[in-house]
């Protein structure tokens, strides 16, 4: 590289024309998969008062929010299912007539080419709200790998294209590749929530999957947010299990792992842009203390930048209207 005065960095910066030329990093709509929380009813859309801009829907709105996901150029949706009864063990969650289940029969009929990706874990159907089976006050993991094998056959079975573990008992992602291979779906992918953090960030979906843990926390099975090294063990074990992509979560607070399962493992990695992190930008933006465009797209630069493939995240719409120019 030469020295000032002879490189001037500050003539590529010049005007948007050439800004575009040397950009390193794209943002497309295709980049993104949009999350849907689906609840009972009919015609029913029941607004998420932490996050502006989104609902809890019944299975005929989320079909609408599909048709408009799909024009807007977005690839994919992950569905999370919030059902009307909860038990200890989640009964609904792995129910082939549950609402996860019948929104994604309706969505391959009405949307299809649409990619249908689903969260399979059990905090938002059992009654105690946490991710597994309790035992002696704790999460069994191994009992709850059995109930997180059904669900995600169920939700094969149903015509999902990816099934998303969000638990983080271990081992599940073995078990779940090898049932469903025996069951004749060696082609539905599964995206693990690899290295996925017990964290603050995750508030506001609670509120709208009616998924608080009714006592304790997740830390006895989601990760220390002080621990990177481990990250890296959690994603090499789902790689090694079957994973065939690997997410890191939340995104903005923990852009050091992305980058490093990126450089590391060369993997596709998906990014999961949380609850917290698109009400914070929101908040803020409505109450005129930052510019919510020009942070959320600086955000989303900044977690491709660091080396996602794709991001989950509530913004999609909006940014693709942006980048539509609409
Ligand atoms: C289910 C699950 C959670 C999120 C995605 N899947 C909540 C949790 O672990 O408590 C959080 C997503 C978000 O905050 O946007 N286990």
């Amino acid at each position: 590289m030469m020295d000032f005065p002879a490189y001037r960095p500050r003539r590529l910066r010049r005007n948007e024309k050439i800004r575009e030329l040397v950009r390193e990093t794209t943002l497309s709509p295709k980049n993104f998969i949009y999350p849907i929380f689906v609840g009972p009813g009919k015609n029913r859309a029941q607004p998420v008062s932490s996050m502006p801009g989104v609902s809890q829907l019944s299975v005929d709105r989320a079909v609408i929010e599909c048709e408009e996901v799909q024009a807007l150029g977005i690839p994919a949706i992950i569905l999370f299912g919030v059902p009307e009864h909860k038990d200890s063990v989640g009964t609904e969650a792995y129910a082939d007539t549950g609402v996860v289940q019948q929104a994604i029969r309706a969505v391959k009929e009405k949307v299809p080419g649409l990619l249908i990706m689903t969260d399979v874990c059990l905090c938002e159907y059992t009654d105690h709200g946490h991710c597994g089976v309790i035992k002696s006050g704790d999460v069994d993991n191994d009992s709850t790998l059995e109930l997180l094998v059904k669900e995600a056959l169920s939700h094969a079975r149903a015509g999902a294209d990816v099934v998303a573990p969000s638990d983080m008992m271990d081992g599940r992602v073995g078990a779940i590749r090898k049932s469903l291979d025996q069951n004749g779906f060696e082609y539905v992918a599964i995206m693990a929530y690899a290295a996925k953090y017990a964290s603050g960030f995750y508030g506001p979906f609670r509120e709208a999957a009616e998924s608080t843990p009714q006592f304790g926390d997740r830390r006895s099975y989601q990760m220390d947010p002080a621990n990177a090294d481990e990250a890296l063990r959690e994603v090499e074990l789902d790689i090694r299990e079957g994973a065939d992509i690997v997410m890191v979560k939340p995104a903005m607070a923990y852009l050091d792992i992305v980058y490093r399962v990126k450089q590391k493992f060369g993997y596709p990695v998906a990014a999961y842009n949380v609850s917290g992190e698109y009400s914070m930008i929101k908040a803020a933006g409505r109450n005129g203390w930052i510019d919510e465009e020009r942070i959320m797209m600086e955000v989303l630069f900044a977690i491709r930048r660091a080396g996602a493939d794709m991001i989950l995240s509530y913004f999609a719409k909006d940014v693709a209207r942006l980048l539509h120019g609409q």
